[in-house]
């Protein structure tokens, strides 16, 4: 194996990891240092790795235990490996800035997502880092949001699912199996300390204790504010690419500006949140 390379995409966010082969069984020290990157840089990405379901499983497994959405999609196999299908993208939920799955008590730590087929064009996704959004608000807007709670809901995301075709689950069954949760909306990342902004348009119904005119206005304010270029970087996709982020402290948005069918797998990490 060559040696492993991190190359840094921005100051606040991505990293490209050069020199491993996801494929074969990666040394432990191999692993250690991806996941120190992982800490640093948010997202990971990674060329040229054609890995099988079960190869991109055991890749995820050495990472923490595999996290099960329980929003399956209709075109998988297996529950742990997410697939997404998608040809008209707009409007079906993952373009709008989101981490996955934050209407769980427990969202997934991590996800990796792997390109399986591509448009000719278009179907980038970009990744913001949730702390450097924090850290830009300023001291009286952090002492705001400091203790303040969000309801997070499935509703929206299953409603988006169902309506685009991507899944035959049941919406009512999903609202009695996954009941809206609370999370700070600076949630601090129990590795790194830091405080990242934990609030996203797909899954966050209101902030706790404001009114209905104050969470027009604060909801859509933060939404809107992680969406500056200051916090992000883009990633282009290219056949076998891999993408790893943090989903404590990062939010993506796939670029929706295609109409070929692009599909992608993703199998999801879990552990302390
Ligand atoms: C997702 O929202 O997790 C998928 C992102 C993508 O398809 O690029």
């Amino acid at each position: 194996m060559n040696a492993i390379e991190i190359v840094p995409l921005t100051a606040a966010i991505g990293a490209e990891i050069r020199g491993v082969d996801l494929r074969e069984g990666l040394p432990d020290d191999v692993v250690a240092t991806i996941r120190q990157a992982l800490l640093e840089h948010l997202v990971l990405f990674f060329r040229d790795q054609p890995v099988s379901d079960d190869e991109h499983l055991a890749f995820a497994l050495r990472f923490g235990p595999l996290h099960i959405s329980p929003l399956a999609t209709r075109y998988q196999d297996s529950p742990a490996v997410t697939v997404l299908n998608q040809i008209g993208p707009r409007g079906e939920g993952a373009d709008q800035w989101h981490s996955d799955n934050t209407f769980l008590a427990e969202p997934p730590v991590a996800s990796i997502l792997r390109a399986v087929k591509l448009p000719s064009i278009g179907g980038d996704t970009c990744f913001a880092s949730m702390y450097a959004a924090y850290d830009a608000l300023s001291p009286a807007m952090c002492s705001f949001v400091d203790g303040l709670h969000a309801v997070h809901d499935i509703t929206k995301v299953m409603r988006k699912a169902i309506d685009a075709g991507h899944t035959t689950l049941d919406l009512a069954e999903m609202q009695r199996r996954c009941p809206p949760v609370e999370h700070p909306v600076a949630k601090i990342h129990p590795e790194t300390g830091r405080k990242a902004l934990f609030v996203n348009r797909n899954s966050t119904s209101h902030l706790v204790g404001l009114s209905e005119r104050e969470n027009e206005l604060m909801l859509a304010f933060l939404c809107d504010h992680v969406r500056s270029p200051d916090f992000q970087c883009r990633f282009h996709w290219e056949p076998d690419s891999v993408a790893f982020w943090d989903n404590r402290s990062v939010q993506h948005f796939a670029v929706p500006d295609y109409d070929e069918p692009r599909v992608m797998h993703r199998v999801t990490i879990g552990g302390p949140t």
